[in-house]
């Protein structure tokens, strides 16, 4: 036996046998691939795509699957087909295999092919970044721009609507209008997420980031903080409304006009129902009611996240009382924390609402 067909005989891959394998490879790589793409195309995973963003988002990704599930199945296959090939036999037990000193057509594949890979997808992905955070055009007219407040644990959209400022907890934006969010942080970092729209971005103490979307479809989606910010975290959860031109209009004189309205003459804040503002919170701006966290016996609630308002302002005066509401981290009922209470009502709720808590909560604490 010559030197040749002994080596031919310890390679399976040589001869007749092994050109049967490398099929193999081929067309159980080909079916794995197909699949593996088809399944990837299929699966719904992401939530609602609600802005122009999400929709090159998702194709990104979509394009990301089709690259990388070949390169997979590739990798798979080879290893899966190898363990079987050149497994080890009996009367092995004590054989190296031949000696290798490398293969320099196959190393420069395997590094040009993935080289080229990587350098196309980054391409697509910068050009993709570029396209996202683009600024409309300026022919569309000036840009939305809402600033976004976190802090320990809820988020604050203040708006800028032809001059006239207010604060709301609950966000809207029309829709197909181009809106730049600029974020900021009170405390830590939070990070502000809408999943529907995709984009994302941290809060950072001392800084404003930022990020542009166009909602593309009308609806409620939750506005998440998607960075651990302390306890209450999980629940740094609000909604997003994308609303048609005509209704955003509407909330936005709804917004100013309940900031802007004159105190009553006589008896301020007598046309604020308190006790309804009490328990169901000041819808428009998205306050929420002071009895989700507060137990009050004169309206029926029993929420203990925060101090028993019975007990917290018995015999109190005004000056106290209004303290607690706009300044809750003043002083701390016995037994709580700082920073769970947030510090926004004053931003939320008008001078008037304000008083009328203030009054109300006189007349009936500790009562
Ligand atoms: Cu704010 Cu997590």
């Amino acid at each position: 036996m010559g030197e040749e067909s002994a080596r031919a005989e310890a390679d399976p891959l040589s001869g007749r046998g092994g050109r049967r394998t490398i099929t193999q490879m081929v067309v159980v790589g080909l079916i794995a691939s197909v699949l593996g793409i088809a399944l990837g195309l299929i699966i719904d995973w992401f939530p609602t795509q609600g802005s122009k963003q999400a929709e090159k988002i998702d194709t990104f990704w979509d394009v990301l699957i089709i690259c990388s599930v070949p390169f997979f199945v590739l990798v798979t296959t080879v290893v899966l087909f190898s363990v079987k090939t050149f497994r080890m036999r009996p009367g092995e037990e004590h054989l190296d295999g031949p000696p290798i000193h490398g293969n320099t057509r196959l190393e420069v594949v395997w590094t040009a092919v993935p080289a080229i890979m990587l350098v196309a997808l980054c391409s697509y992905a910068y050009i993709t970044l570029h396209d996202i955070e683009k600024a409309p055009a300026a022919s569309l007219g000036p840009e939305r721009q809402i600033t976004v407040n976190g802090q320990q644990f809820t988020w604050t959209f203040d708006y800028d609507e032809g001059g006239k400022k207010f604060s709301s907890a609950q966000l809207y934006v029309p829709i197909g209008r181009s809106v730049k969010f600029n974020v900021k942080t009170k405390d830590v970092l939070h990070d502000f997420w809408v999943p529907a729209w995709r984009m994302k971005i941290d809060a950072v103490p001392g800084i404003t980031t930022d990020y542009r979307i166009t909602p593309t479809r009308a609806g409620t989606w939750p506005v998440v903080c998607a960075e651990l910010c302390g306890l209450g975290h999980a629940f740094m959860r609000q909604t997003a409304h994308v609303v048609p031109q005509a209704d955003f209009d509407k909330w936005v004189t709804k917004m100013t006009t309940r900031t802007a309205a004159p105190a009553p003459a006589a008896g301020g804040g007598a046309a604020v129902d308190a006790k309804a503002l009490f328990t169901q919170g000041e819808t428009t701006s998205g306050a929420t009611a002071c009895g989700a966290c507060h137990k009050l016996a004169d309206a029926g609630t029993a929420g203990g996240v925060g101090p028993d308002l019975d007990q917290a302002l018995k015999g109190k005066d005004a000056a106290f009382i209004k303290q607690s509401i706009v300044d809750p981290n003043a002083v701390i009922a016995k037994g709580f924390n700082a920073n769970i209470m947030p510090d926004n009502y004053a931003k939320l709720l008008s001078a008037d609402e304000i008083d009328a808590l203030v009054k109300y909560l006189g007349e009936v604490a500790g009562k």
